[in-house]
């Protein structure tokens, strides 16, 4: 097992990746937690790993009640928060009380936001059960839920108490959930690690056949770094914009696409086009842009426009853009590789490169 730390003052917290879900109970117990635990997760990985998470945690004692949320993002709302308070409050539950959330970023996200608005926070574990949730939603502490008006706009940095990885839940992943996980551990390779990317080039059969050594070095590296940038910047005043890498054309994309491609492929796409613009802007050399387009192509993900339903056009990709949250002062900021392993920061580009290299 490997051990993470997120360090955060008072609120650090282990990543624990590679425990059993079978070891839960024990995991938990030495944190200072209630009897009481609500297990949240959905149907889809209730059948598959519900029971045996609340085997494991009744073995150590704890009283667990489970909370379904039905599966899939639009049930990532206020509605569902609210029906965790109020099965919270049927049962009980006080201020130790604990939630654990057992399954993807939605029920992340969602769990989190729950626990740290009832009776203004209350304990909370993370068991992730995606790739994406073990490499990104889980990491740092940003919980919340969608509103009609915009995806995330109501949440709470909240931290959890531990972080649970059981990597064997990764064999009943769909395929495409996998990929668009590996989408953004291809990005913490291009923003801080070189050597991660040439890991991911290299071992690309064994990580795809989910060879536990391999996906534990790929999982590991992605937290550290994660949890690196988090430590240092918790609530985005700065360095931690550079987890935006690709995701200002990969929002453009899934808006064009009315959010039905999944945010990991889109952010694959914005990865190659950033790429390009870092190129056009003058930052890194040509073989930049290109390394990163031939390894996100390899792993199967998509890696331009043509990959989308209909043809947006490069107006209303600008468009989308410019309206982007992290829009500030008027011009929205890029995160541009200046290499593999090293981004920066930036308003300084020409919005004409970014035209033409959409349009190429
Ligand atoms: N908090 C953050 O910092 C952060 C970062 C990135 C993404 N997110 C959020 O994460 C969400 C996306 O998370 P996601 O990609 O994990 O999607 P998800 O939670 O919808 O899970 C994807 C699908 O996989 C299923 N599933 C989960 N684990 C499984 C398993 N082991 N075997 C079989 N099926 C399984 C789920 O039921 C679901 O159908 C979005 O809401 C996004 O906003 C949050
Ligand atoms: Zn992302």
């Amino acid at each position: 097992m490997h051990i993470v730390k997120v360090n955060l003052g008072d609120r650090s917290y282990d990543i624990e990746i590679g425990t059993s879900l079978g070891q839960a109970g024990e995991q938990l117990r030495g944190l200072d937690l209630g009897k009481k635990i609500a297990l949240v997760t959905n149907p889809t990985v209730k059948k598959l790993y519900g029971q045996r998470v609340v085997d494991a945690l009744k073995a150590a004692g704890f009283l667990v009640m489970s909370i379904e949320i039905p599966d899939g993002e639009q049930h990532k709302t206020l509605d569902w928060a609210n029906s965790i308070y109020t099965a919270l409050l049927i049962n009980g539950f006080d201020r130790k009380s604990a939630l654990v959330a057992l399954g993807g970023g939605v029920i992340g996200d969602l769990t989190g936001f729950g626990a740290a608005t009832y009776m203004r926070g209350i304990p909370f574990i993370q068991i992730p059960t995606t790739l994406l949730a073990m490499v990104d939603s889980s990491v740092g502490g940003k919980t919340g839920v969608n509103h009609p008006m915009g995806k995330n706009m109501i949440g709470a940095f909240y931290q959890p108490m531990k972080v649970l990885m059981d990597l064997s839940v990764l064999k009943t992943l769909p395929k495409e959930e996998l990929l668009a996980g590996l989408a953004e551990v291809i990005k913490y390779g291009v923003i801080a690690d070189e050597a991660l990317f040439a890991y991911l080039d290299k071992n690309r059969e064994s990580i795809l056949a989910l060879d536990p050594d391999a996906l534990t070095h790929i999982i590991r590296r992605s937290c550290e770094i994660k949890a690196d940038v988090v430590s240092k910047d918790e609530r985005e005043s700065g360095l931690r914009a550079i987890l935006n890498f690709g995701h200002t054309v990969g929002h453009a994309v899934e808006n064009a696409e009315n959010y039905t491609m999944r945010h990991g492929y889109a952010v694959a796409i914005g990865m190659v086009y950033a790429s390009r613009l870092a190129y056009r802007t003058g930052l890194c050399d040509a073989s930049v842009p290109e390394r990163v387009e031939r390894l996100i192509k390899a792993y199967g993900l998509p890696v331009n426009l043509a990959a989308l339903s209909r043809k947006p056009s490069v107006t209303e990709l600008m468009d989308t853009m410019q309206i982007d949250k992290k829009a500030e002062g008027g011009k929205v900021k890029f995160i541009l590789p200046k290499k593999i392993g090293e981004v920066v920061i930036t308003k300084e580009w020409e919005e004409g490169a970014l035209r033409e290299v959409l349009e190429k």
